[in-house]
């Protein structure tokens, strides 16, 4: 394990996590973490730049982090995961592969699943691309799932902490406090008063909408001007942001195992937490600087 930099929050790791689980860093971090927010190499049934794993050893190799990874939570801590669908290999069918190692890493870790969340990404571009722009039987596969799990039915989690903004018919409602109250065809009956109480905002969905364009800006730029070469599977600023408000607090230590270019250290440093982050591949990791302005 080599540090390859630290900031005022957190330290970034060049180390796969098979040499962390071997380090003494493993055993000092026990029951510390309170979010583990991560998105592993993809299981997919082709080779990507970061030589996934494939098939069926992907799946076994995906369970066999769940035990030691659960060894690390805090009490009340969470686990995010994010895996996106697989594909058959030639075929314009879907591969279960995805699914069935999320559902053998719960089991393996013996995980509770607090809830599915799925990030939509409305500017994905079409793919699989033979499917959906050439021969177009396929329509766009645009949203990845986010699992959530814990050791606990009831983990650390608040969703005042990650409130939207009112709509304007809602603004306007709250001004002037006038609602047609009364049944409705669902058979609720939407009572006026707690209707209108000003929450500060409203209470967001399992669906987080975040293109994967802006907050990026930075990171390409220094890329470019360093000659790195961006790191081709980058998730959004909004993604960490949203679950690091709403399953910690400052103070609390985020911990991301398959860091790429370490958006989810540079959003919780942002966010005043504690940061761990692992990432064997150096030209990411040289990349990832540029989040923090080195
Ligand atoms: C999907 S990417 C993560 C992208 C990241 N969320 C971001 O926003 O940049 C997965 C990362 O895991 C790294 N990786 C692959 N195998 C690993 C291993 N055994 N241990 C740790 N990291 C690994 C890859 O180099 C890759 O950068």
């Amino acid at each position: 394990m080599k540090l390859a930099y630290k900031t005022n929050f957190g330290k970034l790791y060049q180390s796969t996590v098979e040499s962390f689980f071997n380090d003494s860093l493993y055993n000092k971090l026990r029951g510390k973490i309170n979010l583990i927010f991560t998105s592993p190499p993809f299981p997919l049934n082709r080779k990507k730049k970061y030589g996934n794993l494939q098939g069926e050893e992907y799946l076994n190799w995906f369970k066999s982090l769940a035990p030691k990874f659960k060894e690390l939570l805090a009490p009340d801590g969470s686990i995010i995961i994010e895996l996106g669908n697989s594909w058959e290999k030639n075929k314009p069918t879907m591969s279960i592969l995805s699914t069935k190692s999320f559902i053998s890493f719960l089991e393996n870790g013996g995980f509770i699943l607090c809830q599915q969340f799925i990030w939509y990404n409305p500017a994905k571009l079409p793919g699989p691309a033979q499917w959906v722009t050439v021969e177009r039987i396929r329509v766009k596969d645009s949203f990845t799932n986010l699992w959530w799990m814990s050791n606990t039915e009831k983990p650390k989690a608040n969703n005042k902490n990650v409130l939207e903004e009112y709509s304007e018919s809602m603004k306007k409602l709250l001004k002037n406090g006038k609602y047609n109250s009364g049944k409705r065809p669902s058979e609720h009956n939407i009572g006026d008063i707690t209707f209108l109480k000003n929450h500060n905002g409203s209470i967001p969905s399992n669906v987080i909408i975040a293109a994967n364009t802006h907050s990026q800006t930075n990171y390409q730029k220094y890329c470019k001007e360093n000659d790195i070469i961006p790191h081709p599977a980058r998730m959004p600023y909004d993604l960490p942001k949203f679950f690091i408000n709403f399953l910690t607090e400052p103070g609390d230590i985020v911990f991301d195992p398959f860091a790429g270019s370490n958006t989810t250290g540079s959003v919780a440093e942002e966010l005043k937490r504690n940061w761990i982050s692992l990432e064997p591949e150096e030209n990411y990791i040289n990349g990832s600087k540029g989040r923090f302005g080195f």
